[in-house]
């Protein structure tokens, strides 16, 4: 559990564990990985190759660090506790179904953060990773008292588009060549959200707001000829 904060102050007391309902009325639980996850989390990622590999962060550089499962957990915590980053995985029903990471964290005289995140193909499309970024959203904003969040998605990536529309986002426009991606640097769109655009609300409180004209959209009976 995380403490509330006041001003500026940062107490980050890790692990947290957040907890909401998606607009379809799904309950997600975010939580740190742990090492008793390694064999359900290949699993996962295994049956998802194909699904994940056009947006997975690649290295530009071979690299020395370990590939272990344990110490990329240990490495993830180590980071947490540092304050510099809020990793978590997504579980739907007790199933781990994705993860959403806060990478970047930028105090000085900038507060901002970097959110990136995936879920399996076989739940997708139910607004799991929306709710997931608002949960942590409004953590990092509330919690850590950052000001200001950004995604960074590659313009052909449709689905990840839509999770910043659902949210309100603002476009700040595209970054050439701003990521290595799926062995290759890409271009990228960078959405961008401040304190300010929130005017007070959160950001869960807003994704509501925002997916009740698309839920009527999906569930309204049709129209009488
Ligand atoms: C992008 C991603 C995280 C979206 O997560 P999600 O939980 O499915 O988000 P949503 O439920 O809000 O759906 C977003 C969009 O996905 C698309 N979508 C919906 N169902 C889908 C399905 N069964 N299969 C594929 N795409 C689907 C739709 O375009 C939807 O937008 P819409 O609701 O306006 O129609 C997910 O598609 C994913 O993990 N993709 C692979 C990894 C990735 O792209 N990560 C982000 C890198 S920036």
């Amino acid at each position: 559990m995380f403490k509330w904060l006041r001003g500026t102050e940062v107490h980050q007391t890790w692990p947290i564990r957040l907890h909401g309902l998606t607009p379809l009325g799904d309950p997600i639980v975010l939580r740190p990985l742990r090492v008793v996850d390694e064999r359900e989390f290949f699993a996962v990622r295994r049956t998802n190759v194909e699904w994940l590999a056009p947006w997975d962060a690649t290295a530009p550089r071979p690299s020395s660090a370990s590939r272990r499962f344990a110490d990329m957990v240990a490495a993830q915590e180590e980071e947490a506790r540092a304050g510099v980053s809020v990793p978590l995985a997504i579980e739907l029903d007790g199933a781990l179904v994705g993860q959403v990471n806060v990478s970047n964290i930028a105090r000085g005289s900038l507060w901002s953060c970097v959110v990136g995140y995936w879920v399996t193909e076989q739940v997708a499309g139910r607004w799991i990773t929306p709710t997931a970024v608002a949960l942590v959203g409004d953590y990092c904003l509330a919690a850590l008292g950052l000001h200001r969040i950004e995604i960074n998605i590659r313009p052909e990536n449709t689905a990840s588009l839509a999770v910043v529309r659902k949210l309100g986002f603002r476009d700040e426009g595209m970054r050439r060549k701003y990521l290595h991606i799926d062995g290759d640097w890409r271009d990228h769109r960078s959405f961008a959200l401040t304190t300010e655009d929130l005017a007070g609300q959160t950001l869960m409180t807003r994704l509501t707001q925002l997916s009740q004209p698309s839920l009527w959209r999906h569930t309204d009976p049709a129209p009488r000829a």
